[in-house]
């Protein structure tokens, strides 16, 4: 794939915008760093970024929009939220709130929780990118897995060209540092980054510890795990399973019967969730653990673990 270098100026930017609405994956800069951005309600799309990356595992991603009117059509801003929402946006802070039940969004985003991390950046041009685009965009930074965050389009290029459709030349990010994650109920800081954590208690008063459910960047272990039992390398469905197909086959759904990753990787949370909603243990047949199989094992190995 040849990437396309946008410039920062009118044209570029619809372009973005364009790319974006056609499910394409697109670099573009924010107040802390580059954005790796795709439509948060296209599935493929969404995995793409994760392709692109090359991520080992699904981890919840941060979806950007314009403004807190926007963000109010996706999440549920009680109070206290709201409050750090009107203080602090936009800039350099990602709020996690309840899903709305009419979101829209694709369950690989939220990684199949309930919650979803909002942020309504600062940066000039991610503002006209998101208010041209007017949707959702699930952006993590524009790095492949491992290395570190990228802060000029030099950077994204430098990681991921010819990996990605384009990317949009905003210059160097003034923070260089990750957005601060604030969330639940108390309030506790889930990760900090660019806006500090006395500048969000001066609002807020003090903040809870982050439970133990929520550690480090990535590192959520409350991931969607399904209530049922599931066995995995599954040829066929045993006793009062159902079967999560893949390829073609007989089961009950198919993550993706053209046997494509991309498509499986959208299909994920959503069917497993489908499944589960029917009481009954779930096998799943194999998946190949190449390229973006890898992270859908991952998920499925995590999902399958004893609990
Ligand atoms: O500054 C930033 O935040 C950058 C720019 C591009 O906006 N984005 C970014 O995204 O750092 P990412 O995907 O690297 O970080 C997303 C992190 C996850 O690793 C997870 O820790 C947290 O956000 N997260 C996302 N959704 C969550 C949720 N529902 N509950 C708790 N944490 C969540
Ligand atoms: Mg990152």
């Amino acid at each position: 794939m040849e990437t396309q270098r946008l410039a920062s100026d009118a044209h570029g930017i619809a372009r973005a915008a364009e790319l974006l609405g056609s499910g394409g994956v697109v670099a573009f800069a924010t107040e802390t760093v580059y954005g790796l951005g795709a439509d948060a309600r296209n599935g493929t799309a969404v995995a793409q970024v994760y392709a692109a990356k090359g991520r080992p595992s699904f981890n919840p991603l941060i979806v950007h929009v314009a403004n807190l009117e926007m963000a109010q059509r996706f999440g549920v801003f009680d109070a206290p939220h709201l409050a750090l929402a009107q203080h602090f946006w936009p800039g350099p802070l990602s709020i996690v709130v309840t899903l709305t039940a009419n979101h829209g969004l694709s369950s690989l985003v939220t990684a199949g929780l309930s919650t979803v991390a909002l942020r309504v950046p600062a940066h000039p041009q991610a503002q006209r990118l998101l208010a041209q685009f007017n949707g959702p965009v699930a952006a993590p930074s524009a790095n492949p897995s491992g290395r570190i965050s990228p802060t000029t389009p030099e950077h994204v290029m430098a990681g991921l060209w010819g990996r990605i459709d384009a990317v949009l030349d905003g210059g160097p990010c003034a923070v260089g540092l990750e957005s601060t994650i604030i969330g639940g109920t108390p309030l506790a800081l889930l990760r900090q980054g660019g806006l500090s954590q006395e500048d969000i208690e001066s609002i807020t008063g003090p903040l809870a510890a982050a439970g133990p459910d929520i550690t480090a960047p990535g590192q959520l272990a409350s991931h969607y795990a399904p209530r049922a039992a599931i066995r995995l390398d599954a040829e066929a469905a045993q006793g009062g399973e159902l079967l999560l197909g893949f390829g073609s086959m007989d089961c009950d759904l198919n993550l993706s019967p053209a046997s494509n990753l991309t498509e499986a990787a959208a299909n994920l949370f959503a069917q497993l969730h489908t499944l589960d909603a029917q009481n009954r243990p779930i096998a799943v047949a194999p998946i190949p653990d190449t390229g973006l199989g890898a992270a859908i094992n991952d998920r499925l190995k995590r999902a399958a673990a004893p609990r």
